[in-house]
This record gives C-alpha cells, structure tokens and sequence, in this order.
C-alpha cells in the first residue's frame, strides 16, 4: 500500500506533468515569466524573434471574427479584465489549479460573464504562434495584439500594439472585486479606480466608448428599469422607448438569466462613436454609461466624441496603448509579485 508521502509524490509528479503539457498555452503559469528586470515596451520587440507574430494572430482573429463577431467585444473585454487586475499579464487567463482552495481571476464573480469566445482566441492564436515561434510570445502580448484586431475588423481604428509583456503568476480571485468597475458606480467611484491605474478622466470617458459595442446581461441593468437607487421608479435618465423594450427582456423577476441587451441598439456590432451620441439621447444601457453624459465633468468631452468619430477613434488609440501599459513598464510590479511566488492558484 503505498504511503502518504508516496502518493503526494506521484500526485507532484502528475502535477509537474499536467503543467508540461499545458505550459505552452495560456491557462498556464507561462514560461516567459521568469526574468525580473524592468522592461520598456515597443512595437518592434519581437522584429528578430517572431518576425510574422501580428500576421499569426490576425489569422485567428479574422477567421473568427466571421464565425463568431462576438468575439470582438469579448477579447476587448477580456483585455480591459486582465489588465486592471494585476496589471497587463495575461493572469485573467490560468486557471485555477485543480483541488486549490485558491481559486484564480477567472473564476471571480465579476469575470463569470466574460464570453468564452475571447479565451478561445487567445489560445488558438497562441498555439498557432507556439507553433512557429516556440517559448518566445508572452501569452498576455497575444491578448493585446487581438483585442487591436478585433477594434480594427469591427470598424474601429488600427493602431501599433508595443509589445514585451510578461505573463504573470499570481492569478487570485480575491484581488478582482475591488479592482474592476461596477456598473452602477458613479463618476467619482469610476474616477477613483481608473486613476489608481494611472488613467486620467479622459482615458475613462474615452475608453468607456468600447461599449460602443457588445452586450450587457439584464442583472446589470435591470435596477434602472424598476427600482433605480432604491425609488420605486424607473432612471429618469432613461429614453422611454429604450425603458419599454428594455422591460420586454428583462422582467423585475424570475427573468431569464441568459438575456443580454446590446450596449449600441442601433450598431451592436460596429466599432463607430454611436455611443456618445446615444448617451445624449439617453440611450446609454448601464447607469455607469449614462452618467458620463449627467456629470458635468465628463458630459463635455461626450458632446465632443459624439460628433468626431476621427477625433475618438484616435483618442481611443492612445487610451488603449495607455491601458495596456498597466502594470508592465516599472519594476514595482516585478518586487510585488517575487513577494508573493508562494501564492499560487
Ligand atoms: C468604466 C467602467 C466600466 C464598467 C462599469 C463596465 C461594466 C461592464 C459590464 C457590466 C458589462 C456587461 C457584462 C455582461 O453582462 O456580460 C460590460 C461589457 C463590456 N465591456 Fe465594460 N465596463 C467598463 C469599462 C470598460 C472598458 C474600459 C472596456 C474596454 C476598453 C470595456 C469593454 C467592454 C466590452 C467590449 C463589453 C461587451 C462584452 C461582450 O459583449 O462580450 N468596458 N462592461
């Protein structure tokens, strides 16, 4: 019979196994981690490694994008996630080790929503650039480059992706609820959080506008169609027309769980400037949405995205390159995370 210490060696042996063989895609504790030296981001940083890297990626990218255009708005989305939690490095994709009781940022309450249609494309994208470019990548440069793509194929602007992330492996559940917005939180609150990510009030509003597309499940509204901020009435700053149909879907009770409600009722799946104006005609789907256009700091710049899609699509350029630089640029980060390598999912 074998012994205690026996069996917790085969199950470390099965462990280590498990791992190699998964340590070429993302659920893992990626191998590009490992140096710990401070590093400067740029566009050509794997130009002698994996020269053909964007071209890899946008060969995922533009095949899903036709099978399954929620894709777009999910690996955005999914980007947003992992770069306010533990900053851009790519820890919204582990998984949490089976048996831990640690469980990792996916399986947060607040990530249970994000579509598996975004997961899917960064680990075909990445096993594509394994393929030809093995143990070079980092897995959270992947979720960069295809979140660009997707702005792109869905209309949006292209831009340069700076690349030379690192993948992390700290992936803990308990750091996301106080680290991603809610969709009821007031200006102050969204202010708040995006300046302890180093985003400023412009970056909030301008990258808000990638609601512009994608959609939102009824729990995250459904306040603002009965009871809003505990009245009996609906948000008054909501159109009247977006109230009754918004109601069809979404019952005070018993709803059906699964419904979702575009963000953009005009262009759901288009990367245009349609949510500024929507937010001008009240049509703004989450309360967090709408009350950029009640406050009087942020409802100027609103005005101003609503009627230059140029003047957007360029501010939201350089609000995504900001965001993606979260976490990634200083050596603070790297001090934080060696403190903390016994904490593992
Ligand atoms: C400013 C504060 C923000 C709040 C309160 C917020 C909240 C939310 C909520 C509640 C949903 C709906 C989730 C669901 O029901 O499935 C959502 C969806 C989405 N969010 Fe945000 N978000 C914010 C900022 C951002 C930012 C900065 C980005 C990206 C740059 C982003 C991109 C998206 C996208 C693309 C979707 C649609 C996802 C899909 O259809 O799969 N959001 N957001």
């Amino acid at each position: 019979m074998p012994s205690s210490s026996s069996s917790s060696s085969s199950s470390n042996f099965l462990l280590s196994f498990l791992f190699a063989l998964t340590a070429s895609n993302c659920a893992a504790k990626n191998v590009s981690s490992s140096s710990s030296s401070p590093r400067q981001l740029s566009v050509d940083y794997y130009a002698k490694t994996c020269p053909q890297l964007e071209l890899l990626v946008g060969s995922i990218t533009s095949q899903q994008f036709k099978e399954a255009p929620v894709s777009g708005p999910a690996t955005i989305r999914l980007f947003f996630h992992d770069c306010f939690v533990e900053g851009c490095d790519a820890s919204i994709l582990i998984s949490t080790t089976p048996g831990s009781k640690v469980l990792a940022e996916k399986d947060a309450e607040d990530n249970q929503d994000l579509r598996a249609e975004g997961f899917q494309t960064v680990s075909k994208a990445k096993a594509l650039v394994e393929s030809r470019c093995p143990g070079v990548v980092s897995c959270a440069d992947i979720l960069a480059i295809a979140a660009r793509d997707y702005v792109h194929l869905a209309g949006g602007p292209y831009y340069p992706v700076k690349k030379g992330r690192r993948d992390g492996k700290i992936s803990m559940a308990s750091r996301v609820p106080y680290n991603i917005p809610r969709a009821n939180f007031t200006i102050d609150q969204q202010l708040k959080l995006f300046n302890s990510k180093g985003l400023a009030l412009q970056d909030l509003v301008v990258l808000s506008g990638a609601h512009t597309f994608g959609f939102a499940h009824c729990k995250q509204f459904v306040s603002r169609l009965y009871t809003f901020r505990g009245t009996n009435q609906p948000d008054p700053d909501m159109d009247p027309r977006l109230l009754k149909s918004l109601r069809m879907s979404c019952p005070q009770l018993g709803g059906n769980s699964d419904i979702v409600a575009p963000f953009d009722v005009t262009t759901p799946f288009l990367f245009d400037h349609a949510y500024y104006g929507n937010l001008e005609a009240k049509l703004g789907l989450l309360a967090s949405d709408q009350a950029l256009f009640s406050d009087p700091r942020t409802k100027p710049l609103v005005l101003q995205l609503g009627k230059d899609k140029q003047k957007f699509f360029q501010a939201f350029s350089a609000a995504m390159e900001k965001m993606g630089s979260i976490g990634v640029e200083t050596g603070t980060r790297q001090g934080e995370k060696r403190r903390e390598s016994n904490m593992q999912t």
